[in-house]
């Protein structure tokens, strides 16, 4: 008999941090990139109503006209781009979305460009498909694409680049023009963009711009309900794209999960078309314990980001123990928990991901116990910068 999936296909290096945590009670939990929020009560109300008033079936594949229409007009809104409802595929959470765009637009063997520090799930996917994923690198303190160091990495495999724009970790915005100036890049080189916008709404200073502005014909946009309404659980997302490809992920989306939950579809649209202040509130929320996160920090001379959106803060822990060793310590000494930098490519080595989406409470001890503990590592007073 014949298994043709590799058992070793990569899993995150979050998720060994994670495990150790769930298994050990009263541990502070900075790792994981769940808001500690609950979805909006309209939101809530609009599923029960949903499902009573008997939304309770499969739908088309591609979702529900009402959701689509929704989020046509908020890519409109809040993008600023335009897809018609038949460029837009509902999936189950931005996870799925991710898969089906690499699924278009690469064969095994073939190459896909990914940031590198980033989400470690991408290689999981991308593993799985026979796609080689190749790292760029996002170097300290910038974090931003060098296109000349891109180009030397394109070869006659590489099919497209992943972007993901407030990215985890590092939560760097890219502005008009250097987001203009990937898109002409991927022009150049033919490539298709895969756009990670699952962080699209948690922005605290500046603004984001998608690839679909300039280049709609060749971006795939991958959204998600997850993080802008703390709907992680609920798993609803979506996938845009030219219609062509849209038509052609359905097909495959009809053969994996055929539709997703109805009334789930229609407590979409509701989170969609509702009032918007919820999304705004968890936003300024972030933004204070991004704030608050590093004044900490600071004040123990640990260097950090400075993220522009999303929810993570990395922090500089020095060459003393690697990330991870420093993250299982810190885990088993201190009782906090936070994700290695490896977990998120080569670049991140020297640096832990702490996450926003933790309670303010919970940030301020667990980073006074992870400074007190950096300082036992690294001896007293040395300045722990790069
Ligand atoms: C960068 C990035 N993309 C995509 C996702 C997927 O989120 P979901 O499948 O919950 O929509 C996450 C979740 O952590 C993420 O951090």
């Amino acid at each position: 008999m014949n298994w043709s999936l590799d058992p070793n296909l990569p899993t995150s290096g979050i998720r060994e941090i994670l495990n150790q945590a769930l298994a050990r009670p009263g541990i502070i939990r900075l790792e994981t990139g769940e808001p500690n929020f609950s979805p909006p009560q309209h939101v809530l109300e609009a599923f029960i109503q949903a499902s009573q008033a008997g939304h309770n079936r499969y739908t088309a594949t591609e979702g529900i006209m009402l959701l689509r229409t929704a989020i046509s007009a908020k890519l409109h809104r809040v993008n600023h781009i335009q897809r018609s409802e038949y460029e837009i595929l509902v999936t189950p959470g931005g996870i799925p979305g991710l898969f089906l765009a690499f699924m278009g637009v690469a064969k095994s063997g073939d190459e896909i460009l990914v940031p590198d520090p980033g989400w470690p799930d991408y290689l999981g996917g991308l593993a799985s498909l026979g796609i080689q994923a190749v790292p760029y690198a996002l170097e300290a303190p910038q974090y931003k694409p060098d296109l000349d160091r891109m180009s030397a990495l394109v070869t006659e495999r590489t099919r497209a680049v992943v972007l993901n724009v407030p990215g985890n970790p590092t939560g760097r915005l890219l502005t008009k023009a250097e987001t203009k100036a990937l898109c002409d890049w991927a022009v150049a080189h033919d490539l298709w963009i895969i756009s990670d916008e699952v962080y699209d709404q948690i922005i605290f200073e500046g603004r984001a711009f998608s690839p679909a502005q300039w280049v709609p014909d060749r971006t795939l946009g991958v959204y998600s309900f997850s993080k802008t309404y703390a709907m992680t659980g609920w798993r609803l997302g979506y996938l845009t794209g030219p219609r062509f490809a849209i038509e052609s992920l359905t097909r495959v989306a009809m053969g994996v999960w055929s539709s997703v939950s109805e009334p789930l579809q229609y407590a979409g649209a509701a989170a969609l078309t509702g009032p918007q202040d919820v999304v705004d509130r968890m936003c300024r929320a972030y933004q204070r314990r991004r704030d608050l996160s590093k004044h900490i920090l600071d004040r123990f001379n640990i260097q950090t980001s400075h993220p522009d959106g999303a929810f993570y803060l990395l922090a500089y822990i020095g060459t003393a123990l690697s990330s991870r060793d420093f993250a299982l310590r810190l885990l088993e000494e201190e009782g906090v928990a936070v994700a290695p930098g490896s977990a998120f490519g080569a670049q991140a080595e020297h640096w832990v991901r702490i996450s926003l989406a933790s309670s303010e409470e919970d940030l301020n001890e667990g980073l006074a116990r992870l400074a007190r503990f950096a300082e036992r590592m690294h001896g007293q007073g040395q300045p722990r910068t790069l």
